[in-house]
């Protein structure tokens, strides 16, 4: 904790509000923000990445040993590289072999990312509170994974709690498979009572104001992880509109976050210029540089930090990626 915190702590008292324990917290969080480079590569307050990469190796074994595995991984590279997202994940196979590939340390590194903000976890650890997540674009079970082995660590201290998780993620794509193998292996072999993490599956474009009701945006948290700018790239206005619903529908104290790859990669060109695809998102929804008056406030944010696979720690049968991202944790005013 750093030293400000404690001397605000020490005036204060230890009785802070809940509001001044938010705002506490939110400093807290952008103060970590400034110095963030490096997600740990563990937290305690997550599944060790052991177990995680168990669920992997359970859930994904006859995948991991097939021989046209491979292949698989190869048509989804190609298409990723050609920006031709619709072909990579088109089919089964396909999906498969993403999961297989690019979604261990993704949840490893989201399952870090999530604990290192106190607000989500303090979100999370409430034992009397039912709380809603929405996972846009998040069909491979990436952020499920992050967020469950967050809420069911924190869960382990009051096992018989009210407490409860219901992650809804909405995809374009036909990941249902993967969400209910992942949500039964999780249920099983993570929670003690398992109708306490609930996942729903929707298949659909975000796009598509009828996908989603307004009331569906009622959540206490929407993660949008490496999807903005496939949204950007497939249809600038409608994703604009997108983001303005978020501002519209999002309740008071709702926290947003959104990643994508730092660097050149997630730049969207509008007009003549290229600009990088956080300033569109954070003109949208926190407004004008020094304007003050958007629907959100920023209150954590890197624009690079490096996730890294502690590889004396664990092994897989597949690479396991170092992440490099930007994130932007958002909350509702
Ligand atoms: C690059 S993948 C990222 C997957 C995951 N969020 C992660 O971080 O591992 C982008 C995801 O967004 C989904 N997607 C793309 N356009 C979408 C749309 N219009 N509506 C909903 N999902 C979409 C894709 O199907 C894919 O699952």
């Amino acid at each position: 904790m750093s030293r400000r915190i404690e001397r605000r702590r020490a005036r204060k008292g230890p009785a802070a509000s809940p509001a001044e324990t938010s705002l506490i917290e939110g400093i807290q969080d952008m103060e970590l923000g400034a110095e963030r480079q490096l997600i740990p590569f563990s937290s305690e307050s997550c599944i060790e990445p052991k177990r995680t990469l168990d669920l992997f190796n359970e859930v994904l074994k006859d995948i991991l040993q097939s021989p046209t595995l491979h292949d698989h991984v190869q048509e989804v590279k190609r298409a990723l590289y050609n920006r031709d997202y619709m072909a990579a994940f088109d089919t089964d196979n396909k999906r498969f072999a993403y999961v297989s590939r690019w979604t261990p340390a993704r949840a490893l590194s989201y399952s870090s990312l999530f604990a290192s903000f106190q607000a989500i976890k303090r979100l999370l650890a409430d034992k009397d509170q039912k709380r809603k997540v929405l996972c846009v674009g998040g069909g491979a079970a990436s952020e499920l994974v992050g967020i469950a082995s967050l809420f069911c660590r924190l869960k382990e201290f009051n096992p018989n709690s009210d407490s409860q998780l219901d992650v809804t993620i909405v995809d374009i794509a036909n990941w249902s498979t993967v969400v209910t193998h992942f949500t039964s292996y999780i249920k099983s072999h993570w929670i003690y009572k398992p109708e306490k993490l609930n996942t729903t599956f929707i298949e659909g474009d975000i796009l598509d104001s009828k996908v989603i009701s307004n009331e569906g945006f009622d959540v206490d948290f929407i993660t949008l992880l490496f999807t903005t700018n496939e949204l950007f790239c497939a249809k600038r206005s409608e994703t604009i509109k997108f983001l303005q619903r978020l501002n519209t529908n999002c309740k008071k104290g709702a926290y947003l976050l959104i990643a994508e790859s730092a660097g050149s990669y997630s730049h969207i060109t509008v007009g003549t210029k290229k600009f990088p695809v956080q300033f569109l998102v954070d003109t949208i929804l926190v407004g004008k540089p020094n304007d003050d008056n958007g629907a959100w406030e920023i209150v954590d944010s890197s624009e690079s930090c490096w996730y890294r696979i502690n590889e004396k720690e664990v092994s897989y049968p597949m690479k396991l990626e170092n992440m490099r991202f930007f994130f932007r944790l958002y909350r509702k005013r």
